[in-house]
Order: C-alpha cells, then sequence, then structure tokens
C-alpha cells in the first residue's frame, strides 16, 4: 500500500513537473522583454559577420543542451573548482561561441535585468542561426528556466558518431522523438564542420577486412584519408558535414545518398527503409525537410528541464 502511495505521489509529482516544466508560450516574453527576439537577433548576426562558423555552434550547442537534462541551458555553465560541467565533457571540447549567449544576455540585463533565461536565449539564437543562414525562420515557444546542474559525466547521453540506426532510434525516442525527427534533425548537418576524430572510424580500420566503410564513396573516402592519415596530428583538421556548409540547405540529403555523409550515425539513416525513404523524400524536395525540421526543431527545444531560475551570467549560478 505504502508502495503504492509512493508510486502515485512521485507519478502525479512528475505529471506536475512535466506539466509546469512545459508551459511554453509564444507570447511569454511580450510584456516583459519585448525587444527580446530583436536582441538576440542583433547578437547573432554581429557575431556571424566575423566568424561564418557561429551558426553551425550555436544550432549543435542547443541541440546538445536540449539532449542533456533538457533545455535549461545548463550546457552553458562553466565547471568550478568542484565540478566539472557538461561544456568539459568529450562531446562538447569543440562546442564553441559561447560568447554570443553572453553578449545577448548583457543587452537583456540591461533592457530588462533578470526577466529572461538563458536556456530561451540559446532557443532563439539556434533558431536565428538556421533563419540567418538561409534556412526557415519560426516562433520559438518561450518560458524555459535555467538549471543549476550540470555535470560532465551526462555528456555520456549525447548520441555518438558511430551509432547504428538501432542505438539512433533509443536514444531519440527516450526523449520522446521519432525516427522522422530524427532524420529532420540531423538535417543540422547542412551546418558546420567534424574534426578528423569525429569519423576515423570510418576511414581507417574499419573492420576485420574493410580498412574503408564500404558504404562511402571510394573517391570521397579516399578525399577524407587525405586531410585526416591514420596518426593524424593536426588538432584542427577534418572536413565540413557537406560543401554548402555555411548555407542551410537540403545538399546534406543529397550527399547522404550518394555515399558521401561524415559520420555512421548519418549513413545509418539510410540503413533501415523508414528513415531511407524520408532521406529521399528530404534530397528530393527542400520545403519538405524545411516543414519537418521546423516542427521536430520546436519539439526538441521544448524538452523540459528540471531549471528554476532565471540566470543573472549564463556561465555560473548564483
Ligand atoms: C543524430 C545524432 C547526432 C550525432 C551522432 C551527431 C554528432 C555530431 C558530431 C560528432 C559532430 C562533429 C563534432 C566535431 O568533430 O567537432 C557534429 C557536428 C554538428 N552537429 Fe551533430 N550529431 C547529431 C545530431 C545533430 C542534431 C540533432 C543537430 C541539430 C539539429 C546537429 C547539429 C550539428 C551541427 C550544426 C554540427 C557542426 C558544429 C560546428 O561546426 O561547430 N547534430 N555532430
Amino acid at each position: 500500500m505504502q508502495a503504492l502511495v509512493v508510486a502515485l505521489g512521485s507519478a502525479l509529482l512528475l505529471a506536475f513537473v512535466a506539466s509546469s516544466a512545459s508551459a511554453l508560450s509564444l507570447d511569454y516574453y511580450d510584456k516583459t522583454c519585448p525587444k527580446l527576439e530583436y536582441k538576440v537577433r542583433r547578437a547573432v548576426k554581429k557575431a556571424m559577420k566575423n566568424d561564418n562558423t557561429v551558426p553551425a555552434a550555436l544550432l549543435r550547442m542547443h541541440f546538445h543542451d536540449c539532449f542533456v537534462r533538457g533545455c535549461d541551458g545548463s550546457v552553458l555553465l562553466n565547471s568550478t573548482a568542484k565540478n566539472t560541467a557538461e561544456k568539459d565533457g568529450p562531446p562538447n571540447i569543440s562546442l564553441h561561441a559561447f560568447y554570443v549567449i553572453d553578449h545577448a544576455k548583457e543587452a537583456l540585463e540591461a533592457q530588462c535585468p533578470g526577466v529572461v533565461s538563458c536556456a530561451d536565449i540559446l532557443a532563439l539564437a539556434a533558431r536565428d542561426a538556421v533563419a540567418l543562414s538561409g534556412g526557415p525562420h519560426w516562433d520559438v515557444p518561450k518560458g524555459r528556466k535555467d538549471g543549476r546542474i550540470s555535470k560532465a559525466i551526462d555528456t555520456r547521453q549525447l548520441p555518438a558518431p558511430t551509432f547504428n540506426i538501432s542505438q539512433l532510434q533509443q536514444s531519440f525516442s527516450q526523449r520522446g522523438l521519432t525516427m522522422e525527427d530524427l532524420v529532420a534533425l540531423s538535417g543540422g548537418h547542412t551546418l558546420g564542420f567534424a574534426h578528423c576524430s569525429s569519423f576515423q572510424n570510418r576511414i581507417h580500420n574499419f573492420d576485420a577486412v574493410h580498412d574503408v566503410d564500404p558504404s562511402m564513396n571510394p573517391s570521397f573516402a579516399a578525399q577524407l584519408r587525405k586531410v585526416c592519415p591514420a596518426h593524424n596530428k593536426v588538432r584542427s583538421a577534418g572536413s565540413t558535414l557537406d560543401p554548402t556548409a555555411t548555407k542551410f540547405d537540403n545538399v546534406y540529403y543529397k550527399m547522404l545518398l550518394q555515399g558521401k555523409s561524415i559520420f555512421t550515425s548519418d549513413q545509418a539513416l539510410l540503413t533501415a527503409p523508414k528513415t531511407r525513404a524520408v532521406v529521399s523524400k528530404f534530397a528530393e524536395s527542400q520545403g519538405e525537410f524545411e516543414k519537418a525540421f521546423v516542427k521536430s526543431m520546436i519539439k526538441m527545444s521544448s524538452l523540459s528541464g528540471g531549471g528554476q531560475e532565471i540566470r543573472l551570467n549564463c556561465r555560473v549560478v548564483r
């Protein structure tokens, strides 16, 4: 009986947390910070002018925020003497452009102090990154709260580039995301860059029989091997994720169908009939891709975290 009460109690608590945390709305800051969207967009635009890798960085940062503890800004927190934060976990070492969020936050603290969460700023910055790269624009539901917990070890929960389709499916479905969401969101790889270590497994010592992943286009593999030799010493070496890496388009899917994708996890989208069909659909139609991407982004960026506060500095808890 006692166990039943506890179970019921925790179910109720979970339901409450889920409903309170998922109460996002489009007009959340209309009264309290009407210039919010303009300020964030301005910070993203300014940073992009000096560095065209900023949009990719912001999009990936938001994904990594949402997949660990929900979208609660936990990826933005710095490590302290007592705690190694998510930011310093292995998959996040290559995240960059955190200063863009800091600049937007500073502008907003001057305008409407203590009102806008860092998690919302990141969600808006990721949307702007896509729109300003020629992709779709959408309205972002807002009202996320910032969390206080950020642990490097939790970055193990992020999907790895070596994942096969069932591992990817598991990672996404645990977060309420479907196979269609997986294919649409992998389209984020239309922007940005990967370091050699992220796809080394495909181009050297692939398995007992093949040195190179046989599903990869051979001349594409040869190009990658040139940039990334077996004992690569150039830390910054790697490849763009598609040939139009600063443009948000559907070229990623076209390349994927030609065996010219970078990660095992990209290639894996062709290994199940269902996901393969969606890849083909997006390769044929930029419009279908954009529609699906927007829908899936809104879903991903609504993953609720346990955050409860509005941080004043996105890198530190008070
Ligand atoms: C499906 C599972 C996914 C895996 C396994 C994965 C893995 C990776 C890896 C390993 C990198 C390269 C890191 C490096 O070498 O520096 C990367 C880059 C990137 N990913 Fe993903 N990713 C996934 C899904 C996503 C999603 C859902 C998005 C956003 C919607 C996304 C957006 C990006 C972007 C924009 C970059 C380029 C970052 C930059 O240039 O700074 N990825 N991803």
